[in-house]
């Protein structure tokens, strides 16, 4: 996908309105090539302690960043500020506390997810913020891992085009952005000490896969994670960064240390590690693997200097491509210090973006009876649970967002951010009913016998629950970061249950970091499901949008929910020694060749419309496969359709049964036809195999639905 600049500038003069905003910036990157040269230039102009400045962090929170490098004055290069995190700027005021990650995925809108991007960019520019470390790519491998919200999902294919839109978002307004966490950092437990083995296949088809697609975008920089693979740290690892991701990826910026995921001052430099992040060895140490250490090591010998000069051109090579030497905005954040910087507002209207992918995300799984959208004559609703209401404490009364009270709108970790402020569900609800409306709440998860009684009286009841996760160092009610049950959080079901049993017309909502069990998805009263995964500080006003039918649901999962937790395959390992046993086998894959029915599968989602599917044309050669469909909106009302392609590999090729290879969500007016259009690369055709990309012969299947299960068209094509 493309985007002209002339386009973006619109786009961009068009949300800037307010005179307290930052000015209006949209980058046109320069190429590797030039970005090069240029860094090479002012590379070549360093003394060896000058290049160690730039490449070692100056430690945690000793400026206002969460990382900081040295600022080196002749020549001139400055002190670069990185911040997290994925979904917004984390420590800050004043910016968005948007959609996380695996709710963005959920929309399966690639023009969104670009939007979302873009925005987080311009914020972070607008705060003077040179790396925004995001977006992150951790495979969501097991529904248990802790941070798999902050990034795209199950799939690797979901993942590299989420990822490289969101990087090339971000870069669009001048910001470098950093893919993460390169690799195999897949749960929370042991994940300083732990090793992961996967093997090469499985590797490169489902890890690699999404950095590989950021790095066809020019994203400027990764950051290596915790955790060892094969026994080597990720961050001192030859194999993953010298020879994978430099060497068969081509990447040409750097890669930074996760925060004291650097070991070594030696070793580290030899596998390709290009800055040590935050400098300091272990946090306000006052020690460091690299600074005068990295200045001895060379001076002994142990690492050539060029090592050290590949590092910082690598570092102004990024700096550079992204323009940040045209007059960069000066880091005006406050994360550890107050620095009396003037007020930067930047948040400008980007909650109408929220909102907007908030409502396009919302995944409907249960509709029965047409129950929702809400028609106009209920006089009195029911609004039950604490998911629903807000934080009694405080929005940000929990640091990093550790705690599960009040509605959840983003898990926990240095991948969250404070809210501006947070609409919540019932607060959204009642700004969209009428006044003729009575609305009643209870926010006592555990008082079931109020709570039937309140629900019971109602024509609808709208029931809430949440669960939750985040990273490692904060424990949230026995979680570790990693989810220790797939189960609702506090009383959630036997809410669900107490409402259910009560009215007969009752929507449940469920605010989840990723799958959870539903023992009562089948309860006659339950009429609908809502799924709104993790969306922000727009909650309350894009569920509503969706509840009301101001917006036809179109969101759709990007994990699988299993009908029960022995159905899936990967749990968090308790051993030091994590091996990747499923190998290809991950989520919807595993269902697939194992033959288990999900509850709900990968890629599923209801619309308050029907969608038919016709024609499908494949055509091509092993360069390149295209398809067209034809898709009709032949229910009422308008709606958007997201049309899924799953690749069959020939027989011999060993892959899973389906793997996804497209996706276009197209909306369509009712009755209204469309042809939808899906090209595969050689790349989407390809299999790992001995060392190399290979495009099996022999027979491809080529499936297109609305789900991984829900499969309406199929071809074969000989290859
Ligand atoms: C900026 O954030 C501060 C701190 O939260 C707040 O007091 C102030 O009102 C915000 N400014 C604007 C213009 O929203
Ligand atoms: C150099 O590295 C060693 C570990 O090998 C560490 O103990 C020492 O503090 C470091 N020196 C400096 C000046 O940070
Ligand atoms: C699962 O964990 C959540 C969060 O810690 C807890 O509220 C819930 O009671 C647990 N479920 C079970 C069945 O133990
Ligand atoms: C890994 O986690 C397990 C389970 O909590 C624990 O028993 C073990 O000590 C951990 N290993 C290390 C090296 O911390």
């Amino acid at each position: 996908m493309r985007f002209s600049l002339s386009t973006l500038s619109l786009a961009t003069l068009a949300i800037f309105s307010s005179p307290i905003n930052a000015a209006p910036h949209a980058v046109d990157e320069l190429s590797w090539d030039k970005a090069y040269t240029k860094a090479r230039a002012l590379v070549d102009q360093m003394t060896l302690d000058q290049k160690v400045g730039m490449v070692t962090g100056v430690g945690w929170s000793a400026k206002n960043c969460v990382g900081n490098t040295y600022p080196i004055h002749d020549p001139y290069f400055p002190s670069l500020c990185l911040q997290d995190g994925p979904l917004g700027i984390r420590f800050s005021d004043n910016t968005t506390a948007g959609v996380a990650g695996i709710t963005a995925a959920a929309s399966f809108d690639k023009d969104l997810i670009y939007k979302r991007g873009q925005y987080m960019g311009e914020e972070s520019y607008g705060k003077g913020v040179n790396f925004q470390l995001g977006p992150s790519v951790d495979i969501y491998r097991s529904p248990y891992a802790g941070r798999g919200w902050e990034g795209f999902g199950e799939d690797p294919y979901l993942q590299g085009v989420a990822g490289s839109l969101t990087a090339k978002g971000i870069q669009s307004q001048g910001v470098i952005a950093t893919g993460k966490h390169y690799i195999l950092n897949n749960q929370e437990l042991n994940r300083t000490s732990s090793s992961s083995h996967a093997d090469e296949r499985a590797l490169h088809e489902i890890y690699v896969w999404p950095y590989a697609r950021m790095v066809e975008a020019g994203i400027g920089s990764m950051m290596c994670s915790y955790n060892r693979v094969d026994g080597d740290y990720a961050c001192e690892n030859d194999h993953t960064i010298n020879q994978i991701l430099k060497g068969e990826l081509g990447f040409k910026g750097l890669i930074m240390s996760d925060w004291s995921a650097h070991h070594s001052t030696v070793k580290s430099a030899l596998a390709g590690l290009d800055m040590s992040m935050p400098g300091d060895i272990t946090f306000e140490s006052g020690t460091s693997w690299w600074g005068s250490n990295l200045t001895q090591a060379v001076k002994d010998g142990q690492i050539p200097e060029d090592r050290v000069t590949d590092m910082s051109v690598r570092i102004a090579a990024a700096w550079y491509k992204m323009r940040q030497d045209e007059g960069f905005p000066k880091s005006t954040l406050e994360s550890f210090h107050r620095n009396e910087a003037p007020e930067v507002v930047v948040s400008d209207d980007h909650a109408k973006i929220v909102r907007e992918i908030g409502a396009a995300s919302v995944v409907l799984l249960k509709n029965e009876d047409n129950i929702l959208p809400l028609n106009q004559d209920i006089s009195h609703l029911a609004i039950i649970g604490s998911d629903a209401g807000p934080n009694l404490d405080g929005m940000n009364s929990c640091p990093d967002r550790g705690c599960d009270k009040g509605t959840l709108a983003v898990g926990w970790g240095s991948g969250s951010v404070d809210f501006p402020y947070l609409v919540t569900p019932k607060e959204g609800i009642e700004a969209r009913v009428d006044d003729s409306v009575e609305v009643s709440y209870t926010g006592d998860d555990y008082d079931i016998d109020a709570v039937s009684e309140l629900a019971k009286d109602a024509d609808v009841a709208i029931v809430f629950s949440n669960a939750d996760s985040g990273e490692q160092y904060i424990t949230v009610d026995g979680n570790e970061g990693d989810r220790r049950n797939l189960t609702l959080w506090g009383n959630g079901d036997n809410l669900i249950q107490a409402v259910a049993d009560s009215n007969e017309n009752t929507i449940v909502v469920i605010h989840a970091v990723g799958p959870v069990l539903m023992p009562w998805i089948d309860h006659p009263n339950i009429k609908a499901v809502v799924w709104p995964g993790l969306p922000g500080q727009e909650s309350g006003n894009s569920l509503a949008d969706v509840l009301f039918g101001d917006v036809n649901p179109s969101g759709r999962l990007p994990y699988s929910i299993a009908k029960k937790e022995e159905d899936y395959n990967v749990r968090i390992s308790p051993d030091d020694e994590i091996n990747y046993l499923e190998g290809l086998h991950v989520g919807y894959k595993h269902f697939d060749a194992q033959g288990i029915e999900p509850l709900f599968e990968f890629g599923f989602g209801l619309s308050y419309t029907t969608f038919e599917y016709s024609n499908l044309k494949v055509d091509g050669d092993k360069d390149r496969v295209t398809a067209t469909i034809s898709i009709r909106n032949t229910g009422e009302v308008d709606g958007a359709e997201v049309a899924q392609l799953y690749l069959g590999f020939p027989e011999s090729a060993n892959e899973p049964p389906k793997l996804l290879r497209g996706f276009e969500k197209v909306f369509l007016k009712a009755g209204k036809q469309e042809k939808v259009q899906f090209e595969l690369s050689k790349t989407d055709l390809s299999i790992w195999q001995e060392g190399e990309w290979i495009v099996p012969q022999g027979e491809y299947k080529i499936y297109v639905g609305a789900s991984s299960r829900d499969i309406r068209q199929s071809a074969t094509l000989s290859l």
